[in-house]
């Protein structure tokens, strides 16, 4: 997670990366959200919930029925722990925005979710750039419901400190980036989505599962650890797991160290990129990327040619 300075409203450094866990946690003051803020949760809820069917993964939209999150207002996350903590051990703390990894890796180790405690405003409601309640409290808690999912987030922060030690961390966070954002699952219904990122976007949805524009890969972590993405923009590929086991076991079975010792020598894989020993599920056309490319050279020209 990227550093982003201080949280100037609760005087938290949030390049400080070496203090306490409780140091980055801040009261969700859920009582302070305004009607106009529930509301905003309302109008994102609606949208993606409609749509959710045919595209969700069915353990993901099993944890939004069982923890209760609906439509009515923003999550308390004291309601929401106890709920979660009764399940799968987890809870929900609140962060004023993007923490260091080091104390990200360590809650999540702790089985601590860190959430955004602001809702996007009515400006912003398709894309917002620091993650907010409803990006984490209906994109990310739900998944962690499930057992084998809730093993997997803690076992990626256990795997955090080893990575700092082989300076792999930017490798392992895009381990995150694949699954845990921007991750899909066969299922016997065909491919669904689990990955938060995708799951909190109505645009995001449509395009990772039925447009033909991005690659479709079978998961395998050697390949995401080498593979860059963009951060601003839809993917232009996408792995899909068999399983949550297969991630658990992949991830918390697997000793990591002799992949980072060869990684940092080895190439890496620009975003579209399709390699021979990939298993392509789906090979993406790129046609969003063209247009999108298009696009940026006309305006270049444009301001060319205003200069
Ligand atoms: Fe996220």
């Amino acid at each position: 997670m990227a550093d982003l300075g201080t949280s100037a409203e609760h005087g938290i450094d949030l390049t400080n990366k070496d203090m306490p866990l409780d140091y980055y946690m801040v009261d969700q003051n859920w009582d302070q959200f305004t009607s106009e803020e529930h509301g905003t949760w309302g109008l994102l809820y609606e949208r993606m919930r409609n749509m959710l069917p045919g595209y969700a993964c069915k353990e993901y939209l099993k944890g939004l029925d069982d923890l209760d999150i609906s439509k009515d207002e923003i999550p308390d996350f004291r309601r929401m722990s106890e709920r979660l903590k009764s399940l799968t051990g987890w809870e929900v703390v609140a962060v004023p925005g993007m923490i260091p990894d080091k104390p990200f890796f360590k809650m999540l180790a702790n089985r601590q979710f860190p959430s955004g405690d602001f809702i996007r405003p009515r400006a912003s409601m398709d894309y917002i750039k620091e993650p907010d309640v409803f990006h984490d409290g209906f994109g990310h808690v739900p998944l962690l419901s499930n057992p084998v999912f809730a093993d997997y987030m803690q076992a990626y922060g256990e795997a955090g400190q080893k990575a700092m030690d082989h300076k792999c961390v930017n490798r392992l966070l895009r381990l995150y980036w694949f699954t845990v954002e921007f991750g899909l699952i066969q299922t016997d219904e065909g491919i669904r989505i689990y990955g938060a990122g995708i799951l909190s976007s109505s645009t995001e949805s449509k395009f990772a599962l039925k447009d033909d524009s991005p690659n479709r890969l079978k998961f395998d972590v050697e390949r995401i650890m080498r593979t860059k993405y963009k951060y601003d923009d839809l993917q232009q590929t996408y792995f899909v797991i068999d399983s949550f086991e297969q991630l658990f076991k992949d991830t918390a079975e697997a000793d990591f160290t002799p992949l980072y010792e060869g990684l940092l020598q080895k190439p890496q894989f620009e975003a579209a990129e399709i390699t021979a020993d990939d298993v392509v599920l789906h090979k993406g056309t790129g046609a969003y990327a063209k247009e999108k490319a298009a696009q940026e050279k006309l305006k270049q020209a444009q301001e060319g040619a205003d200069a």
